[in-house]
């Protein structure tokens, strides 16, 4: 499964591409509204992927089929890989069609039910988003939802990918793989989290205390 870092934030996506370990980026209105008003949106998202050659998300904020395609020929123009993220309603459907015909990437977003997924397969999305944390927020396992929708791609063999979105805590990454779902994205104090163990912290506390004991002769025999 690869991850992606969800993320609009250029310090936070900086350090988890320097890891090595994500391979796309995942923006929405929400994440860029939290970032510095002084920077324009197109601004920032050209500056991720300049950081991030892979994935790049970026949402429409129209809510009509037309308005949705003029806003994806404007992302387009700034950056021609420009994965065009586009809501889960009727209109999105359409347009998302219209972006297929084109070979456009499109990944449809807020999709929380295994109806919604076909629908957004069969409209011919590069990308379905099932939100994981906003299901368990309404007491909707998101873990069965997520494993309900992989089935499904098993047995059509849909090729719409499945990013798990909505990652709100280490297990949803866990949980994700398990379903299988392609992708995680994942935000960055989530994927941090996920790197650590406090036995990996304590196991290296004892080996560097204990190259410390080492005498100098020692160390530079274990350096050749
Ligand atoms: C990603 O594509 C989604 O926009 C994002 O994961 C939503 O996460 P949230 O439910 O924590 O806002």
């Amino acid at each position: 499964m690869e991850l992606y870092v969800d993320s609009a934030n250029i310090e936070h996506i900086r350090h988890a591409a320097s890891l090595g370990i994500i391979s796309g980026v995942t923006t929405n209105p929400s994440l860029l509204a939290k970032e510095d008003p002084s920077v324009d949106p197109k601004t920032r998202i050209l500056e991720i992927h300049k950081l991030v050659g892979g994935h790049l998300s970026v949402e429409v904020n129209s809510t009509d089929t037309e308005g949705m395609l003029r806003e994806a020929d404007e992302i387009l123009s700034w950056f021609p890989e420009a994965t065009i993220k586009i809501p889960m309603i009727p209109a999105g459907l359409a347009a998302v069609s219209k972006l297929a015909s084109q070979e456009i990437p499109t990944n449809v977003t807020l999709v929380f039910s295994p109806t919604q997924a076909i629908a957004a397969a069969n409209a011919g999305a590069t990308y379905v988003s099932v939100f994981m944390g906003r299901l368990d927020d309404i007491s909707v396992n998101s873990v069965d939802v997520l494993d309900e929708i992989c089935e499904i791609w098993e047995v059509q063999g849909y090729e719409s990918l499945i990013i798990a979105a909505s990652i709100r805590h280490p297990i949803h990454i866990v949980e994700a793989a398990k379903s299988g779902a392609d992708i995680a994205t994942v935000p960055y104090k989530v994927l941090i989290q996920s790197l650590s163990h406090p036995q990996t912290d304590a196991g290296l506390k004892q080996f560097l205390s204990d190259y410390e004991k080492m005498n100098v002769e020692m160390k530079k025999a274990i350096v050749i």
